[in-house]
């Protein structure tokens, strides 16, 4: 039986090697992410906190979607040992400190989302001061923010190891995210011609696929430097493309390491 921790009291008496941070609305690439977890460790804590700090748009926030009751079923089916859901006192019990993201935190998603990356950071931080796991898991989906947790951990010598999880795909190819519920019909057929784009071999036949798609709204495609998150040189060892869109103002992210399947 998956328990559930309601505050950081409870949280204190217990001891979990493994954390898998979410803000709920858990899917498959998250049961992905705790079934990685449970290779590692027995005692899998997953945490499901809406964060608003990283929410620059209201109405998003406002949006996101909120499905307590089905994860604590999907956390316990992919065999979380605890599912902690702190209240926003828990996590900003007073004046917020916040973690700056630096340079690499106003590219892309940061271009697009003022202050996003503090705010993830600054959560993280908080849910590792906390929780305390040896291993914290991260979807490589979210890829600029795995490169920012990593750099932080790094940075702040955290002595935690960070676990990145491949994407996991829907059987049509489209990346599994908790705003996919938003999409309708249409939207949701439109959606597929990211992935179709990463499946080309040059960021110009990518940008060629996407403009098939009159529904899609691009953001940024670019293919950067896994090591630097800058701009692929042809020194990069590897090299991944990003694509970040709108289709019917639902936001839509993927990237795919070139040369490996998708
Ligand atoms: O990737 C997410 O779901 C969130 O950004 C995270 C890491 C749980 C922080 O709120």
């Amino acid at each position: 039986m998956t328990l559930l921790i309601k505050s950081i009291d409870d949280l204190a008496r217990q001891k979990f090697d493994v954390l898998v941070p979410t803000m709920g609305a858990l899917h498959a690439g998250h049961q992905s992410l705790i079934k990685l977890a449970r290779q590692r460790s027995d005692r899998v804590l997953v945490s499901i906190f809406i964060n608003p700090l990283q929410f620059e748009n209201k109405d998003d926030l406002a949006k996101y979607p909120k499905t307590l009751e089905a994860d604590l079923k999907l956390a316990e089916a992919a065999g979380a040992t605890a599912v902690f859901v702190p209240s926003y006192e828990d996590i900003y019990p007073g004046e917020i400190n916040r973690i700056e993201a630096g340079e690499i935190g106003d590219l892309y998603e940061g271009a697009s989302r003022d202050g996003h990356f503090s705010g993830v950071l600054t959560v993280v931080k908080r849910l590792f001061d906390l929780t305390k796991p040896k291993i914290a898991i991260f979807c490589e989906k979210d890829f600029q923010q795995l490169f920012l947790i990593k750099q932080m951990v790094k940075e702040l010598n955290i002595p935690i190891e960070i676990v990145a999880a491949p994407i996991i795909r829907e059987i049509d190819g489209l990346a599994m995210s908790s705003r996919n519920v938003r999409l309708d019909i249409a939207g949701r057929k439109s959606a597929l011609i990211i992935s179709q784009a990463l499946k080309e071999n040059t960021i110009e036949d990518m940008h060629a696929v996407l403009a098939t798609e009159p529904a899609f709204t691009l953001d940024y495609l670019e293919i950067i430097d896994e090591d630097t998150f800058l701009p692929a040189s042809e020194n990069s060892k590897n090299k991944r493309a990003i694509i970040a869109g709108w289709v019917n103002g639902v936001r839509l992210l993927d990237n795919r390491r070139m040369g490996a399947a998708l």
